[in-house]
Formats: structure tokens, C-alpha cells, sequence
């Protein structure tokens, strides 16, 4: 499933340091590191970065970082796509178990059947895929770019959407294109409840719906406004709504508070009574283990040469088709 990751021991400082805070910003100077996180990290993480954004954001940010160390606070995929587009730097994921439930729906032999079933579709996958999906690829799209992407195809082409089915469904529907769609999903947007979503509307009758297009359909008929976790941000801050029930990775109210304090932003809650509504693979990343990542420089992301420059064509044509 994942790339290869090098093994190497360095010694583990013990104890830690008291102020974790000076010992990164000390670390990022002295590695020459930039320090990239997505919205659904801690809210510490998310202090700490240099830059934090969606996932199409960060990888135009990897793309253009003069750093020679990367550090990167998300999930595998993410910082898989760093490296590939940076062969020669130092990329480090603090904590490698960090995978993706959608990413792992897809397996690479699977995927390969399907896409001979189909011969003269493009192939359109969403960034959260392994490598390997990328490598079998066209073009790549993130949720800030999918729609855009898919309207500028061919319109005699069939087309291959991949690995998520929410977003390929959203997709469908705002393009009017008729999509071959991989019946993939991730665990955390596919556990909201429309259910109490409805119950919040009837308690917040002002509050407007927002919601990530990895929602189920149940859940996105009931936003005002769906969006990638930037447009998100974005709609929060400009609407002139006072209250927002939030149905994505609830990560991301940490930012929304921060543009908007005078606002309130309710995580749209899970099915079952529990937390379920957090990524529990974003979540792995800690302030802690990012220092240690930094201190040891591991665990580093590695990548077979074929494979990488399999991957990179489909994320040039997103980057270049995303101006
Ligand atoms: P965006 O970063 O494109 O909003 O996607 C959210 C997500 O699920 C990342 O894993
Ligand atoms: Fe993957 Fe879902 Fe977590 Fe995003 S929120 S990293 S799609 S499991």
C-alpha cells in the first residue's frame, strides 16, 4: 500500500523538550525545513506551520518550496505527492501510520481490471490515492479543482473518476458529465448524520449548512454551500450568517475561528455517539511526534524512480490545468 520508508535509528531525546514550540522553530531553522499542514491537523500543528491549506494549496505549495527539508503534518498521500514532486529533498511525515481510508479503497490490482474494462476513458483520480493510482492516472484533481478540471475534457471522451464515489457523484452533477465512478469513500465524511444535522437546523434556524463534496448525499442536499475545506474557510468568513453547522473534519473550526471569532461553527456530528467526525489518520500527527521527526529526520518518505515519474505527469497536468 505505502512506498518504501527507509529505516534508519537515531537516538530519541529523553526527556523532551519543555517548550516544544521553540524547539521545532529551532529545528526548522537549523534543517533549512518548511513545515506544511493541512487544516485537519491539531490546532497546535496548525499554529506551528509555515503554511496550511487544502490539499491542492499544499501541493502547489511542495512544488514551489525552496526548503530542503519538507515536513509535512497530513496523511501519507500528501506527503507522498510531495516527494514525487520533489525528488531531491528530505520529506518527512511525522507519523507514517497516517494512511486514508479513501486512498486504501482503491488498491492498485483492482483498479487496473476496472480501468482495462474501460480502454478509452480518461482517467481522472482525486490526490487522496497511493501512488500507484496516480501512476495509472491521466490527470489528478484535489476537491478545489475537480469540477473545473472535468469540464475542460473532451466531451466524446468517457471518463474514469477515481477513488471517491461522493465526489465523483458531486462532480457528475455540476458538470452535466456522465462519470465512470470508483465506488470508493472516506470514513469520516460518510459518517455524518442526516439525522442530527436536521435536529441542529431546527435548533440553529439561521445556521447554514456547509459541507465537503466527500459528504454522502443525504448530507450535501441539506448545504446552502459545498466546498474543499479552503472554500469552506472562505464562504464562512464572507457569508453574512452568524452560525454554521460544519460537515467536514471538524480540524478545520480552528481556522474558521480564527477569521471569524464573533461567529459560531457547530461540528456536524457522527451516526453513533462518538468522535468519529475527527480523521482518525490526521490525527496521528502530534506536536511531539513532529519534533521528533524533525530531530531524527524520519520517518522520510522514499519512492521506487519509475513510480515517481509514473505519478508526476497526472500532478504536472493538474498543476498546469488548475491556473
Ligand atoms: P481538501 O483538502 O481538498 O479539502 O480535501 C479534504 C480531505 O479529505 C483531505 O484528505
Ligand atoms: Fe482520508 Fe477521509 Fe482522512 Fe481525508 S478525512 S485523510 S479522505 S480518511
Amino acid at each position: 500500500m505505502f512506498t518504501t520508508v527507509k529505516p534508519k535509528s537515531y537516538p530519541i531525546p529523553n526527556p523532551l523538550p519543555h517548550d516544544l514550540f521553540k524547539a521545532i522553530n529551532e529545528l526548522k531553522r537549523d534543517l533549512k525545513a518548511v513545515i506544511l499542514a493541512h487544516y485537519y491537523q491539531d490546532p497546535d500543528i496548525q499554529d506551528i506551520a509555515d503554511f496550511i491549506g487544502d490539499s491542492l494549496a499544499l501541493s502547489q505549495q511542495a512544488a514551489k518550496t525552496e526548503k530542503e527539508v519538507i515536513v509535512f503534518a497530513g496523511v501519507h498521500f500528501m506527503a507522498e505527492t510531495a516527494k514525487i514532486l520533489n525528488p531531491d529533498k528530505l520529506v518527512l511525515l511525522p507519523d507514517l501510520g497516517a494512511g486514508c481510508s479513501l486512498a486504501d479503497s482503491c488498491p492498485p490490482q483492482e483498479f487496473a481490471k476496472f480501468k482495462a474494462q474501460h480502454p478509452d476513458a480518461i482517467v481522472v483520480s482525486y490526490i487522496n490515492c497511493s501512488a500507484e493510482i496516480k501512476g495509472m492516472s491521466d490527470i489528478i484533481c484535489t476537491s478545489s479543482n475537480a469540477v473545473k478540471i472535468v469540464n475542460q475534457l473532451p466531451q466524446e471522451r468517457p471518463i474514469i473518476f477515481a477513488p471517491d464515489r461522493n465526489l465523483g457523484r458531486y462532480v457528475a452533477q455540476e458538470t452535466g458529465r456522465e462519470l465512470i465512478l470508483w465506488q470508493g469513500s472516506c470514513i469520516v465524511h460518510e459518517t455524518f448524520s442526516e439525522k442530527k444535522i436536521v435536529q441542529l437546523k431546527i435548533e440553529h434556524p439561521l445556521a447554514e449548512v456547509i459541507a465537503h463534496p466527500e459528504c454522502e448525499e443525504t448530507v450535501l442536499r441539506h448545504a446552502s454551500y459545498i466546498g474543499s475545506t479552503t472554500a469552506l474557510l472562505k464562504y464562512a468568513q464572507q457569508s453574512d450568517r452568524q452560525t454554521f453547522i460544519v460537515a467536514t473534519e471538524p480540524g478545520i473550526i480552528h481556522q474558521m475561528e480564527k477569521g471569524a471569532p464573533q461567529k459560531r461553527f457547530i461540528a456536524a456530528p457522527a451516526m453513533n455517539d462518538c468522535n468519529c467526525n475527527e480523521c482518525p489518520y490526521m490525527r496521528l500527527n502530534t506536536l511531539e511526534k513532529l519534533y521528533l521527526a524533525m530531530k531524527s529526520r524520519q520517518p522520510e518518505i522514499m519512492m521506487d524512480e519509475s513510480l515517481r515519474q509514473a505519478a508526476l505527469k497526472p500532478i504536472q497536468r493538474m498543476l498546469e490545468m488548475s491556473v
